[in-house]
C-alpha cells in the first residue's frame, strides 16, 4: 500500500453490558483467560447502558493509540495486545467508496489503529463496564479491519480481554461456555435465546451508595482460586447442574424458577468470595437490606416475583422483576425503603426507562415521601427507611448484541485526521 495515501478508514459501534446470572468466577488459565465454569448472562438494553467505540485506520498513523472517554491511555496492557493481535490475523481487504472514489485497501491488518472508546454510563454503578468495552472494542476493530468470522470467533477474541466481554457479543441471553481445548479456541459464547423471547423481564439495578475500596474481580477471583476449596465444588458440582436448570427456565421463562437460580447462585458467589484468603467483602449493609427486602417481597407474594444478584464491584446491586402488574409496587416498596437524598432530583434517582415512575404514580419527590409501608412489612418487618443509601435506580430490560453506528455525526474520531473529536 503506497505510503503517500493518507487516507482514514473509520468504524463506529455500540455494545451492550451483560450482567451474570450464573456467575464466571475463576479462571484455569490466565494468559487466555479461560474460565473454570459456565457462565449465563443476561444483555441489558443498549439504549440505556452500552459503550460506543470508534476505531480508525491509516497508512498515516505510526503506532496504536487509544483514547479512554476522551484521555489518552497507554496500551501496554497484554488483554489488549492479544485482542488486538487476534484481531488483526482475522483482517481482510476492503473496498471504501468515499466522495464516489472506489478503492481497495489492502493489508489493513499491518497498519496502526486509533481507538476510542467511551462507557455511556455512569462508572460509578460498578456495572461490567470492561465487558462492554472489550467486547465493543473488539467488535469494531472487526468491522473495521472487515473480518468475516461469525459472532462466536469475536466472542473468543473478546473472551482474552475479559471473560465477561464473551457474552456481551451477544442480545438477549447468552451462555459463556467453557469447552475443552487447552487453547482456548472453543471457550466462546452461545445465545441461548434472543431479547424479544422474554420482553417482559425489568431489571433494575440499585446504585448503592459506598465508598468501599474496590478488589478488582481478576485479582479477587485469583485469591479465590488459590484458597477457596468451596470453589472447587462449585465450578465442579454445582454449576453444571444450575446451567442446564437456567437454561430450562430461560426456555420456558420460568420466572420462579429463573429467580431461585439467580439468587442462589449469586449467594454462592459471594460465599465462595467469603471462603477466600483473605476474604472478600463486596456485600455491604445495603446490599444485605436490598436482599432481605426482596426476601420478604416474594415470601409474602408465595412465589418469587423478584431476583437479586450482586456482582464483584461494591456499588453494583441488582433486581430482577417480571410482572407489569407487580413492579409498580416493587418499585414504591423500594423507593419507601431507599428515599433519595433532599438535593436528589427525580430524573437523576431513576434513570433508564422512567415509565416505571409514572406506573407507581409518582411525580416528584413529595410522592415518595408520601408513600406508606410497603407490604412485605404487613407481617411486622421493619418499615425503616435507608435515606440515600440507594443513590439511584437504573430501569432497563433484556437488550440486543453490538451494532454499527452508521450515523457519521456520532463518530468520536475525526475522519480527516484520525484523531479524538
Ligand atoms: C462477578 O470478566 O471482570 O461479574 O476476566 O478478569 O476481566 P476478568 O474478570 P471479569 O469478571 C466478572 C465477574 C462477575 C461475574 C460474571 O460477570 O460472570
Amino acid at each position: 500500500m503506497a505510503n503517500a495515501e493518507k487516507w482514514v478508514l473509520t468504524v463506529t459501534a455500540q455494545t451492550p453490558t451483560n450482567i451474570a446470572v450464573i456467575k464466571y468466577w475463576g479462571k484455569g488459565d490466565e494468559d487466555l483467560i479461560l474460565p473454570i465454569n459456565d457462565s449465563i448472562s443476561v444483555t441489558l438494553d443498549p439504549d440505556h447502558l452500552c459503550t460506543t467505540t470508534s476505531v480508525a485506520v491509516s497508512p498515516a498513523f505510526t503506532h496504536d493509540r487509544m483514547w479512554l472517554n476522551g484521555k489518552e491511555v497507554s496500551l501496554s496492557g497484554g488483554r489488549f495486545q492479544n485482542c488486538l493481535r487476534e484481531v488483526r490475523s482475522c483482517a481482510n481487504d476492503v473496498e471504501d467508496e468515499k466522495e464516489g472514489v472506489l478503492k481497495s485497501l489492502k493489508g489493513l491488518g499491518d497498519l496502526h489503529v486509533h481507538m476510542c472508546p467511551t462507557i455511556d454510563f455512569p462508572t460509578a454503578a460498578g456495572l461490567a463496564s470492561s465487558a462492554a468495552g472489550l467486547a465493543c472494542l473488539v467488535f469494531s476493530l472487526a468491522k473495521l479491519m472487515n473480518v468475516k468470522e461469525d459472532h462466536s470467533r469475536l466472542s473468543a477474541i473478546a473472551r482474552q480481554g475479559s471473560g465477561s466481554a464473551c457474552r456481551s457479543l451477544y442480545g438477549g441471553f447468552v451462555n459463556g461456555s467453557f469447552l475443552k481445548e487447552e487453547n482456548g479456541s472453543d471457550s466462546i459464547a452461545v445465545q441461548l435465546a434472543d431479547e424479544k423471547h422474554w420482553d417482559d423481564l425489568v431489571i433494575i439495578i440499585a446504585v448503592v451508595s459506598s465508598r468501599q475500596k474496590e478488589t478488582s474481580s481478576t485479582s479477587g477471583m485469583r485469591e479465590t482460586v488459590e484458597t477457596s476449596m468451596l470453589l472447587q465444588h462449585r465450578a465442579k458440582e454445582v454449576v453444571p447442574e444450575r446451567i442446564i436448570q437456567m437454561e430450562e427456565a430461560i426456555k420456558n421463562r420460568d420466572f420462579p424458577a429463573f429467580a431461585r437460580l439467580t439468587c442462589a447462585d449469586s449467594n454462592q458467589f459471594h460465599a465462595v468470595c467469603l471462603d477466600t484468603l483473605p476474604p472478600i467483602f463486596y456485600m455491604n449493609d445495603t446490599s444485605h437490606r436490598i436482599i432481605s427486602c426482596v426476601e420478604k417481597w416474594n415470601c409474602s407474594e408465595g412465589t418469587p416475583q423478584v431476583a437479586y444478584t450482586f456482582d464483584a464491584g461494591p456499588k453494583c446491586r441488582i433486581n430482577f422483576t417480571q410482572t407489569e402488574k407487580l413492579l409498580p409496587n416493587f418499585f414504591k416498596g423500594c423507593s419507601f425503603h431507599f428515599p433519595p437524598n433532599s438535593d436528589t432530583d427525580l430524573n437523576s434517582y431513576v434513570i433508564g426507562d422512567q415509565t416505571i415512575l409514572q406506573d407507581a404514580g409518582i411525580k416528584d419527590l413529595k410522592d415518595i415521601e408520601a408513600l406508606s409501608t410497603p407490604p412485605e412489612t404487613k407481617e411486622n418487618l421493619s418499615a425503616q427507611k435507608y435515606r440515600g443509601d440507594v443513590s439511584y435506580f437504573i430501569c432497563t430490560k433484556p437488550g440486543r448484541g453490538p451494532a454499527v453506528v452508521n450515523d457519521e455525526s456520532r463518530s468520536l474520531i475525526n475522519p480527516e485526521f484520525g484523531l479524538p473529536k
